[in-house]
């Protein structure tokens, strides 16, 4: 028997308190946020302390939320190949994202409403990503306008081609005049998706708020004092627009557009131009051709086409297409860095990011965004080493694959 062989004293608590480390529990938020070890920690805690109508608003997806649940199945999907004994204790996960240093292949996606989701919005989001090294897009459908956000920090601007083209060469020229470096059009939207948890909590554009929505917000007065103490939530680039906001969905989303309009826009934007929501191969060539700098290979976070192609999967084929003359970046359902890591591997040049981070700012706002990007960065980091790579050029299909 073991046990007889086994000696016992009594505990000593000058052996013990080297091992511990007594941590007073987490109760206040910014602790919390501070001590999240994931994203889907900053999720949680998000749901928590945000009115369902906003958390559904970035959780959802549209009609079934396949494409979404598909997007995330793709990089369950993926197989690592480490190389060893390649020195590794000097990581680089700096790139160049359009002939710019970044410090990670990571741009933050751009996102509409974002001053629902936590009253610091673009602020907060701009600001954690200019201390991190990575570019941000601000959204058309934004909270804050370009000029707000004039400042440090490699900004993007992104476009939805408004019906009044005149109305919308005013807006590209507000976004360089603020000094947003590149633009980007997304393309993915002649007309809305089908978000059905938005349908069922109320939440519509214009905003109607159902009772239930209302007592729900009653359920975070902080979320709600903050909204009602702060300038009114308002589309901040639409105010040069003239009509009722009730036309808004019509004037922002064209369906008339085509590859013709694209090359107006190169026309009208001489600094770099990205095409968003491309998922055919054919496509990525042709807006190329047309003059694109990036693609970015996107389903709009699942928030468009139900069942339509995972980016992950349709990735390699893009970057075949496009054949090195352009960047092609990739986001829909990229949660950690070793997600981007991957995709990195399959040839892009770098992923976006839309809940990620707006799970962190629903949690504690810019801390809470400063949170998922030191995640972020800690991960890809962390995935490079053990894969034996130094830096991210080392990445390549030798060290990523999909399985069957
Ligand atoms: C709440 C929310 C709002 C969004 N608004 C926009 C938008 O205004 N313009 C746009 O091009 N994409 C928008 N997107 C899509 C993102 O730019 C990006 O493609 C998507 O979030 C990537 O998937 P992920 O959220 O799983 O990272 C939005 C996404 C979310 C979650």
């Amino acid at each position: 028997m073991g046990e007889r062989h086994v000696r016992r004293q009594v505990p000593r608590w000058s052996e013990l308190r080297p091992l511990v480390r007594v941590e007073v529990p987490a109760w206040r938020r910014r602790a919390r946020v501070r001590r999240a070890a994931s994203i889907a920690d900053l999720r949680s805690l998000a749901r928590r302390h945000t009115p369902r109508a906003a958390f559904d608003y970035v959780d959802g997806a549209a009609e079934g939320e396949l494409s979404h649940a598909r997007s995330r199945a793709a990089f369950a999907r993926v197989e690592f190949r480490p190389r060893v004994l390649r020195d590794v204790s000097d990581v680089d996960t700096g790139t160049t994202l359009l002939g710019r240093p970044a410090a990670l292949p990571l741009v933050l996606a751009p996102t509409g409403f974002t001053r629902m989701m936590h009253h610091e919005g673009e602020h907060a989001v701009a600001a954690a990503a200019a201390a991190t090294g990575v570019p941000y897009t601000l959204s058309t459908m934004g909270t804050v306008a370009p000029e707000e956000l004039a400042g440090s920090g490699e900004r993007w601007f992104q476009l939805y081609l408004w019906r009044d083209r005149a109305a919308t060469k005013d807006l590209v020229a507000r976004a360089a005049a603020a000094g947003f470096r590149a633009l980007m059009l997304t393309v993915d939207t002649p007309v809305s998706g089908s978000r059905l948890r938005d349908v069922r909590d109320g939440l519509t554009i214009p905003p109607n708020l159902t009772l239930r929505t209302l007592v729900d917000m009653g359920r975070h007065p902080s979320w709600w004092w903050h909204l009602l103490s702060t300038p009114p939530l308002r589309f901040a680039s639409l105010d040069s627009t003239d009509g009722a906001l009730a036309d808004l969905v019509d004037r922002v989303f064209d369906p008339s557009i085509t590859l013709a309009d694209l090359a107006w826009l190169r026309d009208v934007w001489t600094g770099p131009l990205i095409v968003k929501g491309v998922l055919d191969a054919a496509d990525a060539r042709t807006v190329v051709d047309a003059g694109a700098d990036a693609v970015v290979v996107s389903n709009h976070g699942g928030r468009q086409l139900d069942r339509v192609a995972t980016p992950l999967e349709v990735l390699p084929a893009v970057v075949e297409a496009v054949g090195g003359r352009a960047e092609v970046y990739l986001d829909g359902g990229v949660l950690d860095g070793a997600d981007v890591v991957a995709a990195v591997g399959l040839g892009a040049r770098a992923c976006l990011v839309g809940r990620a981070y707006l799970y962190g700012l629903m949690a504690g706002g810019q801390d809470g965004v400063t949170r998922a990007l030191d995640i972020l960065r800690a991960d890809v980091r962390r995935t490079l080493a053990l894969l034996g790579a130094r830096t991210i050029d080392q990445l390549g299909p030798d060290r990523v694959r999909l399985r069957p």
